[in-house]
């Protein structure tokens, strides 16, 4: 039986780690002895992007909340490791879980492995294989030194094989899947009462942009615009606007480029997922959405030149866009919307109890220290 010290220190900062960390929470609270202390870095701030999920994702307000705020990456990240490293001192966790690929994942790893603190990544292995992306950087370095490695698909596995990481490789499926299978109906039946823009299902385009590659380009932020306002003349575009590109499309003095799209501010996971299950196309650069657009049956359309979800290629339900040129846009974009091959599906993701399985793996690891 654990005792009241006996705790797991949960790590999260941006978006995508408070709707990943919904059904892990749920599960430790159902099924694991360890006691949850959740630390949010702060790096994501914004009532709409960070408090909102909180509530609406039924998750415990954090116990403590770093402040960091936004940065360069490595102010970003030394500010969250000198803050965190003071919570870990006095909290002293059997281990933390680090989730997904930010610095907020990055910091909290680094700062517990100097501590000799194991370490749980949940979504390990996955590689685009582009070391100019952030992300790619932190996700190596995170694995390279978790203990516990939890991969969402079999090609994770392998990934981390070939660096020569074997040991406590865990495929337990996608913690996002689970996700979205829990809120869905929620999702939906918000959506009925909520009646949010005068949009048709199926029969609108969603989009999202934020990736710095896309975001930091003026030429390739301008050319994703154009592309999307020339969809919008037949099929009504919904772009709930990260504050990363609503900040760079000021800069550029590209406000124009978003006349005739439907912007809104960020959204709530329940009303994304409404907008996800009942679009025609998903245009995005988002690891996340490009997944859901799958787990809704929606074809995608990325705007980068690699994905780490390449099951989504190879089912024919996402297609990569070269964001260099308008046309590059467009032709993925048309070959999506009258697309008349077969689109496959993918069990990879696991079966919506990625997070039961995990949670069953800590127990284990933990009561064999
Ligand atoms: C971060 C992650 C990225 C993830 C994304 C999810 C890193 C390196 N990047 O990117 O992997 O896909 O989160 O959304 O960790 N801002 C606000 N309010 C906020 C948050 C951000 O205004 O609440 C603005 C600030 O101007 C900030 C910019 O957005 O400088 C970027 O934020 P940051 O957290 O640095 O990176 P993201 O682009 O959000
Ligand atoms: N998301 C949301 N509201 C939005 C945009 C995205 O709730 O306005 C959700 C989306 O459904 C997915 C997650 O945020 O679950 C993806 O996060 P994001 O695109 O910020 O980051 P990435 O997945 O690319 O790291």
């Amino acid at each position: 039986m654990a005792t009241n010290n006996e705790k797991i220190i949960t790590v999260v900062g941006a978006r995508p780690q408070f709707i990943k960390s919904a059904p892990v929470s749920h599960a430790l609270r159902k099924y694991s002895k360890y006691h949850e202390v959740l630390v949010h870095t702060g790096q994501h701030y914004d009532r709409n992007m960070s408090e909102t999920f909180f509530d609406e994702l039924d998750m415990n307000p954090p116990a403590y909340n770093l402040g960091t705020g936004s940065g360069s990456h490595a102010e970003q990240t030394a500010k969250i490791m000198e803050r965190f490293e003071t919570v870990l001192t006095k909290e002293r966790p059997q281990l933390i879980i680090v989730y997904g690929d930010t610095n907020s994942t990055l910091a909290g790893a680094l700062t517990a492995s100097k501590l000799h603190i194991p370490i749980a990544h949940v979504e390990a292995g996955l590689r685009s294989f582009n070391r100019r992306m952030p992300e790619e950087i932190n996700r190596i370095v995170a694995d390279h030194i978790s203990e516990l490695l939890f991969c969402p698909t079999k090609r994770a596995v392998l990934n981390l094989n070939n660096e020569g990481i074997k040991e406590n490789v865990f495929y337990c499926g996608d913690v996002m899947f689970d996700a979205a299978l829990e809120f869905s109906k929620k999702a939906e039946e918000r959506g009925i009462s909520h009646n949010r823009l005068e949009i048709n299902k199926k029969g609108y385009v969603l989009a999202t942009v934020h990736r710095a590659e896309n975001t930091d380009n003026r030429q390739r932020l301008s050319n994703i615009l154009l592309a999307l306002q020339k969809v919008s003349r037949d099929l009504p575009v919904v772009m709930p606007l990260h504050p990363r590109t609503r900040k760079m499309i000021h800069y550029f003095a590209l406000e124009d480029r978003l006349q005739g799209l439907s912007v809104t501010e960020p959204l709530g996971f329940l009303d994304m997922l409404y907008y996800e299950k009942n679009a025609s196309l998903i245009i995005t650069d988002s690891g996340g959405v490009q997944k859901e657009a799958y787990f809704c049956r929606v074809p995608c359309v990325t705007l980068r030149d690699e994905t780490e979800w390449v099951e989504t290629l190879e089912a024919h339900w996402n297609v990569l866009a070269d964001v260099d040129s308008i046309e590059g846009i467009n032709e993925p974009i048309r070959a999506s919307l009258f697309f008349s091959g077969t689109r496959l599906n993918i069990d990879e993701y696991g079966d919506g109890r990625a997070s039961q399985k995990i949670v069953q793996e800590l127990e284990r690891y933990l009561d064999r220290l």
